[in-house]
């Protein structure tokens, strides 16, 4: 496939191998000109054992998936997204608050303004960057877990999206797919790392600091509303009710709009 710039992309996949294997053993990386989804693959993958640690690359998902089983629109003739999953095992079972630490690693590597919005969106200037999808696979005593990055580089030419769009050349126009992966992968990899020892509250803080929703008025999909009041050790969304301040877990609800 040719870039959104019209040129044969050519990714650093022999470096991102080199950089990673240390701290990976039996690291891979795979660059696919096309699949249904990166996450799918690496789940099927998983399933049938295939658990070395991956990085898979695709240029073009035909069924790229979102949260709570929405689309992810990554089936273009020209690159207009970065979209790979990480693949790797986690012995810690506790994996509140991962996707915010992966958002934070992700907003942290590309712009010092990014927000991030409870619980897996990269936010510029209210509008959607990027999305996270992690999966797991339960493997004895640990998870393998798929860690799905999809960031958007040039506006996309999807109507009717549910959110507006932001992509990154907003951010950098210098910034290519192959130059975002080789800038985010590396410490992504090592928040992951560090998530599985400390879990989600070292990164609460930093979290706080890029809280897109801080203050907001929120309805969510249970029909609560109230003010968004930052997250909890445990990367819980605290919503200010008039009833007290509700906790809400990213798996029991999602946030509908701001009002
Ligand atoms: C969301 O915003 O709901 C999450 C979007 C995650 C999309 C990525 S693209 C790579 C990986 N493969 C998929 O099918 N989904 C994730």
């Amino acid at each position: 496939m040719v870039s959104e710039k019209g040129s044969i992309i050519h990714w650093p996949a022999e470096t991102l191998w080199q950089e990673l294997s240390p701290y990976l053993p039996g690291f891979s990386v795979e660059i696919l000109p096309s699949i249904d989804s990166t996450n799918t693959e690496l789940m099927r993958r998983a399933r049938i054992g295939q658990t070395d640690p991956v990085l898979l690359v695709a240029e073009r998902q035909t069924a790229g998936r979102g949260r709570l089983g929405r689309p992810w629109h990554s089936d273009h003739k020209q690159l207009q997204g970065l979209t790979f999953s990480l693949g790797l095992s986690m012995g810690r079972l506790d994996l509140s608050g991962l996707s915010l630490a992966v958002g934070l690693s992700l907003a942290s590597s590309l712009h010092p303004d990014l927000k991030l919005k409870w619980p897996n969106d990269l936010w510029w200037q209210n509008r959607k960057l990027g999305g996270i999808l992690i999966e797991s696979v339960s493997v004895l005593e640990s998870r393998y877990l798929v860690i799905g990055v999809g960031l958007n580089l040039t506006q996309p030419d999807v109507s009717g999206l549910r959110t507006p769009a932001a992509w990154v050349e907003e951010l950098d126009p210098a910034l290519d797919a192959p130059a975002v992966l080789a800038r985010v992968l590396a410490p992504l990899v090592q928040t992951v790392q560090a998530f599985e020892d400390q879990g989600f509250a070292p990164y609460q803080s930093a979290f706080l600091k890029r809280d897109a929703l801080a203050g907001r008025e929120l309805r969510l999909s249970d029909g609560t509303r109230g003010r968004a009041a930052g997250v909890d050790a445990r990367g819980a969304l605290l919503v200010q009710t008039p009833t007290g301040v509700k906790s809400i877990d990213s798996a029991e609800v999602s946030v509908v709009s701001n009002v």
